[in-house]
């Protein structure tokens, strides 16, 4: 048994960073992790899909170069190679986040924490083999797929038939045809890969749009791209039912009052997914949850006095990167520094080809929330470097303003470099920027996000 100042629960982005932060803020850190160091994001998310796309993006040129005077012949793209490759990528990353944790001298422990009480010395936690005290716990437990009530579903996932984010990406044979139950991000950017390599991809999403919050208009242009692609959308469909076996699928759905049958070898569950917070033993110190999620403040303190939770265990955004600034958050507030995650400038991205990227209010969200918005839209063909690098492109960005004080309070992007570029427009909202200082900033020509520069002197 030994006494640390900390311990973490849970090596993903939240854990793994606020553990090194502790460190090298001079706190004695123990890191419980059960899988490999990385959580979701490193092993069955953000990095192995993004190999998966940047493979698709490749081929795709490939394909269609001749419009840019680039033929090549007789491309192919081998998935079992594209996953061999996801493997080296993900193995390089979880070993740099060893050698993180190596270099901070963080303890870090391989097995599942229960937190078993409180003690004199502090909260105990076990591993099942030996127990630790720590005078403070940060809670980075995460999330996992929520799989919904469908009759068949449970069956079919235990069957193989269906799989979630974690199984799709160790899959090396192409599936032939592939239905995706919900259309939000995880079901696009496996949609978007799939699709590229040759797999009949049907997206079944019960919303009336794609891609759950992101602004109607993006959705939609988002939506066409893919079926461009060849991706179906049956949207507004209720899922009925799912049976089958592996290579000889359906799902059943509802549109109105009639049913419909998709059939397919495999299927992708991407309904969402749900805080981590069961067996871990929050219940022994009476950490207060709502809905299934650590109900945190906005330095991520819990209900106990020296517990924290950061990261997809909060329910707040399941970002990986509001994960990151959470664990700092946290560490902060244990130094007895002040900080608060900004929660209104979180950009979120989409992966697809074309990427989108977001951040802040829409128009509907602004108005909803009683402000006098205005939102100002502009294609990014207004940008050189666009027309130049995309052939018949039809990305956007859309400003939202706050028409009392004339300052930034959304950006809504679908094209090129989105990803890239949404980071600056966090900055403006998380800045409270006026439009007329963002004016006077001097923009890299030529480039994409000299657009929303363009977009800026439309407002009055
Ligand atoms: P999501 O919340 O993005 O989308 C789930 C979709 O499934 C919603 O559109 C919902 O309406 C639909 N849905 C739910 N139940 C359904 C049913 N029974 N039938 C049909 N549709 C149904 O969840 P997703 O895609 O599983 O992603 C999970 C989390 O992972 C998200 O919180 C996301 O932020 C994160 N993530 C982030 C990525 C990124 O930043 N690029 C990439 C992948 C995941």
């Amino acid at each position: 048994m030994a006494l640390y100042d900390l311990i973490v629960l849970g090596g993903g982005p939240a854990g793994y960073n606020a553990a090194e932060h502790a460190a090298h803020a001079g706190m004695k850190v123990a890191l419980y992790e059960e899988r490999a160091l990385g959580g979701v994001c490193l092993n069955e998310g953000c990095i192995p899909t993004k190999t998966f796309l940047n493979s698709a993006k490749i081929y795709e040129s490939a394909l269609h170069g001749d419009a840019f005077g680039v033929t090549v012949e007789g491309a192919k793209i081998d998935h079992a190679k594209v996953v061999d490759r996801k493997d080296k990528v993900v193995k390089t990353l979880v070993s740099g986040v060893g050698a993180k944790m190596r270099g901070a001298k963080v303890t870090v422990v391989t097995g599942s924490a229960r937190i078993t009480g409180k003690s004199a010395e502090g909260f105990t936690v076990t591993d099942g083999k030996e127990e630790n005290t720590a005078k403070k716990l940060l809670i980075c437990t995460g999330s996992e797929a929520a799989v919904p009530p469908i009759p068949g579903l449970r069956e079919a996932v235990e069957s193989g038939l269906a799989v979630t984010n974690r199984e799709i990406l160790d899959i090396r044979a192409v599936p032939k045809a592939l239905c995706v139950i919900g259309g939000g991000v995880i079901g696009l950017e496996m949609a978007s890969y799939f699709a590229a390599i040759g797999t009949k991809v049907t997206v079944v999403e019960m919303l009336d749009k794609i891609a759950g919050p992101t602004d109607r208009e993006i959705s939609e242009i988002l939506q066409k791209n893919l079926e461009k692609k060849g991706v179906e959308f049956k949207l507004g469909a209720a899922v009925t039912a799912v049976s089958g076996k592996i290579g000889a699928g359906t799902v059943e759905y509802k549109l109105g009052d009639k049913a419909y049958k998709v059939s397919c070898d495999t299927v992708l569950v991407s309904t969402g997914r749900r805080p981590r917070t069961k067996d871990i033993g929050l219940e022994n110190l009476g950490v207060q949850l709502n809905r299934g999620a650590v109900v945190t403040t906005e330095c991520t303190r819990t209900s106990v006095p020296g517990v924290w939770a950061a990261g997809d265990v909060n329910g707040k955004s399941m970002l990986a990167h509001t994960a990151y600034r959470e664990g700092e958050a946290a560490v902060r507030d244990m130094q007895g520094i002040k900080d608060s995650v900004d929660y209104r400038a979180i950009p979120a991205v989409i992966y697809t080809k074309p990427e989108v990227g977001t951040v802040g209010e829409t128009l509907e969200s602004a108005k909803k929330a009683g402000i006098n918005a205005s939102e100002h839209t502009m294609s990014l063909r207004y940008s050189g470097r666009y027309v130049a690098e995309v052939e018949g492109g039809d990305g956007i960005v859309k400003i939202v303003i706050d028409d009392d004080h004339k300052t930034i309070i959304g950006v809504h992007m679908i094209g090129s470099y989105a990803s890239e570029i949404i980071y600056g427009a966090a900055a403006m909202i998380a800045e409270e920027k006026r439009v007329s200082d963002v004016q006077k900033l001097v923009f890299p020509h030529p480039t994409v996000c000299e657009v929303i520069r363009e977009d800026l002197f439309t407002i009055k």
